[in-house]
């Protein structure tokens, strides 16, 4: 295979996790047939972006596409503040447009309609676009690409602001969206960007957020090169928690020099992610993560207790089918009303509303959902008070 950003074939191999069924192909019956591909990640030295070997067609894995952004607290806050705070520091107004590509259900978007500026939304999911549609937020129902950035670039003045959140990491053929954000930007327009962050994820040992849907793992030295292919410099950096750590960044067509918080970043990243060594002990990690979670739930187990799930995530999906650890749990709860009643990619587990946790008292919780944890927990907080224990797996086994 060759680097899907810069085309190079010297690609290197970071970790292997086996096959794997897709992370989000959740089953209408424990017996649906299911189709696995190998789950590998490779890292090119040329660009230094780290990548997944296999290349899945995105309408397999975003068909059936259930999750709802609305759905967690923490995300309508930081979407909520982000508005805010770009409408302040870009001094929007109602001629101005504002692109969300991946718009969901409309969760951010929501924010500058209420302000009377212009949106519109890209979602490639046609149920989801229509609840975003039923709310007032237009959107069009497809991915966004070079083609869409062209004809919207007609249709209107240009975007004043893209945002693009959680979204480039799942695109195969980045250079032709990063050229099309490119094309449809105002010269003085800015995108700006929120993508899971390698550093962290290697750092904390964060395996499971590696799944098929995922095929890049961004380093600032990769968004660089693969911006300023495409006329885009990246002026502005942040280190966010969100999703187990990711950056925002801000690009526009012009260059000025990056604030601190991304020089320190990006001077770190000359020390570590371009190098194929930093790579070097992750899966032996992983592998320790693997025999802790497997060793304390056969110990509960043997105890005669009982564990479930929290959250039908993704993630979760490659932590429980790596582990191999679904014959320990007895079901899955999450609070997504379209998951509820189908089964779990690889495992098979039922997946039952959280309401479920209180009724049942389970002596166990798993966190696949970790990236949520200080939400779930609080919202769970009753089923702590009557004596439950969360078991957090990442990125150290611990019940708390
Ligand atoms: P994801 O990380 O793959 O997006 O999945 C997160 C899942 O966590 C999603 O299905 C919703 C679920 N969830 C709950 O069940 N309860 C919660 O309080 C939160 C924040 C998420």
């Amino acid at each position: 295979m060759i680097c899907r950003s810069c085309g190079s074939a010297n690609l290197k191999s970071v970790i292997s996790l086996g096959n794997m069924p897709l992370a989000n192909g959740l089953l209408k019956s424990p017996d649906e047939p299911e189709e696995t591909y190998p789950l590998d990640l490779v890292f090119c030295p040329e660009c230094s972006l780290v990548q997944i070997s296999e290349s899945i067609d995105p309408k397999k894995i975003f068909k059936d596409y259930k999750y709802h952004s609305s759905g967690s607290q923490t995300m309508l806050k930081s979407s909520a503040d982000l508005v805010e705070r770009t409408i302040r520091e870009r001094g929007l107004s109602k001629d101005s447009l504002v692109v969300e590509i991946a718009s969901n259900d409309g969760y951010l978007l929501k924010n500058y309609v209420k302000a009377g500026i212009t949106v519109l939304g890209f979602d490639p999911c046609h149920e989801i676009a229509e609840v975003a549609i039923s709310n007032g937020i237009r959107t069009v129902d497809d991915y966004f690409n070079g083609s869409w950035g062209y004809t919207y670039k007609h249709l209107t003045n240009g975007a004043d602001v893209i945002h693009a959140n959680n979204v480039m990491a799942h695109v195969p053929d980045i250079n032709d969206f990063v050229e099309g954000m490119s094309i449809l930007l105002k010269p003085g327009g800015v995108a700006i960007i929120e993508t899971p962050y390698i550093r962290d994820m290697i750092d904390r040992c964060e395996f499971d957020t590696i799944y098929h849907e995922h095929v890049f793992y961004y380093s600032i030295v990769s968004l660089i090169t693969l911006f300023r292919r495409h006329g885009l410099h990246v002026n502005h950096i942040e280190h966010l928690d969100i999703h187990g750590g990711s950056l925002r960044v801000w690009a526009g067509k012009s260059h000025t020099a990056l604030n601190e918080v991304g020089r320190d970043l990006l001077v770190d990243e000359f020390y570590t992610t371009i190098h194929g060594d930093y790579y070097k002990d992750f899966g032996k990690r992983a592998e320790n993560i693997k025999h802790d979670l497997t060793a304390l739930l056969r110990r509960i187990k043997s105890q005669g207790k009982n564990i479930v799930g929290y959250a039908a995530s993704a993630k979760g999906s490659t932590l429980m089918n790596y582990c191999g650890i679904g014959q320990y749990l007895d079901y899955v709860v999450d609070n997504t009303p379209s998951k509820q009643g189908l089964y779990t990619p690889g495992t098979h587990l039922k997946i039952y509303p959280p309401e479920k946790l209180l009724e049942d008292r389970p002596d166990y919780a798993l966190l696949l959902a970790w990236n949520f944890a200080d939400e779930i927990m609080d919202k769970e907080h009753e089923y702590v008070k009557r004596g439950g224990k969360f078991i957090i797996p990442i990125p150290k086994v611990r019940v708390v």
